[in-house]
């Protein structure tokens, strides 16, 4: 391909029934990038994925994949892509290997070839041990490494991959971003949606924010952060008392400081790390007793606050809830 687009999202609409679950969604995303697709639930993420991997024909508007059309020429788009999707696709009963071993020989992959690959593919994602252990004794991580595993058999230059750390604890996450890094180094273009602003702004070169099926904002991950505002360092004190003192012994680097008092808690606004320092410095040359100091940079949640004027619906729920 000499295209420099890997994927484009032209005008596309989904709906079922009378209700529209994609409203007219564009955006391109250049070869070897990395494009966030963020969003809380419902907002559509899944849908666009589904239309732009083949799984769903579009109402209107259209996808490309690699310069070829998801309408026009459906089985080459899935000839240049993987799709790791939102519900873990491995077989519980199979090891890790077998289920490489199953989706290659349905992409018609030799078997020769198959255990070269194989092999390629469980040690890049450290999996090379568990590779003959059965997938119901893995963890979350390991689940997801493999689905990952299985979704570049085929080594396709496109990857979507549909909220890959939903429901993963941090560390697995991070071993997952890692991973992600690892083949966006080694050429692919990601598509990747997630919930978590983080997520986004550890891997996505741009990201596009959609809440209800349209894209209401678009950016870098640091412009975004800044249409959300700053960050802010956020002291909490072990004695009520000496809230006021500490707010004019804090003056002296920050002109809005905003105080909880039934917190016990003053909070500054930051630009980095620096005034994290500078906070913890004062606070500890005048005595004051500090139960928690943290930095903390704007979540999903205030960026939708920003964008939208309400808060996205606080979820822990890690489910499955797509049909
Ligand atoms: N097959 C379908 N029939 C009817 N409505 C659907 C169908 N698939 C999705 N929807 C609706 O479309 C909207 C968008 O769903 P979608 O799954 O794309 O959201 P999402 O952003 O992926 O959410 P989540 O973060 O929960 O995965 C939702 O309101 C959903 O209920
Ligand atoms: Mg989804």
């Amino acid at each position: 391909m000499t295209s420099t687009i890997a994927v484009e999202a032209v005008d596309l609409v989904k709906r079922f029934g009378d209700f529209t679950a994609v409203d007219g969604v564009s955006f391109t995303v250049p070869t070897g990038s990395v494009l966030g697709v963020l969003g809380p639930n419902g907002a559509g993420k899944t849908t666009v994925v589904r239309m732009m991997t083949t799984l769903s024909v579009p109402t209107s508007g259209t996808a490309r994949v690699n310069g070829f059309d998801v309408r026009e020429q459906p089985d080459m788009v899935r000839r240049s892509m993987g799709l790791t999707g939102q519900a873990a696709t491995v077989d519980e009963l199979l090891t890790g290997r077998e289920n490489l071993a199953m989706i290659g020989g349905l992409y018609g992959i030799s078997r020769r070839a198959l255990r070269t690959r194989s092999d390629e593919l469980l040690a890049q994602f450290s999996l090379t041990e568990a590779g003959d252990k059965v997938v119901r004794d893995y963890s979350g991580g390991m689940r997801r490494r493999l689905d990952l595993a299985v979704s570049l058999l085929t080594s396709p230059p496109v990857l979507f991959l549909d909220e890959p750390t939903t429901g993963l604890d941090p560390h697995s996450r991070n071993e997952l971003w890692d991973v992600l890094r690892d083949l966006v180094a080694r050429g692919t273009t990601l598509v990747l949606t997630t919930q978590y602003l983080e997520e986004a702004d550890q891997l996505a070169d741009k990201i596009v924010v959609i809440d209800k099926g349209r894209i209401i904002a678009e950016g870098t991950p640091l412009q975004l952060k800044d249409q959300a505002g700053s960050a802010s360092v956020v002291a909490t004190l072990t004695h009520a008392h000496q809230i006021g003192p500490a707010r004019e012994a804090l003056a002296v680097t920050a002109t809005e400081i905003f105080v909880d008092e039934s917190a016990r808690s003053l909070t500054l606004p930051a630009g980095g790390l620096a005034d994290l320092t500078r906070v913890a410095q004062l606070l500890e040359s005048g005595g004051f007793e500090v139960d928690d100091l943290s930095l903390s940079r704007p979540s999903l949640d205030d960026v939708f606050l920003s964008l939208t004027g309400r808060r996205t619906t606080p979820t822990d729920d890690t489910e499955e809830t797509q049909p």
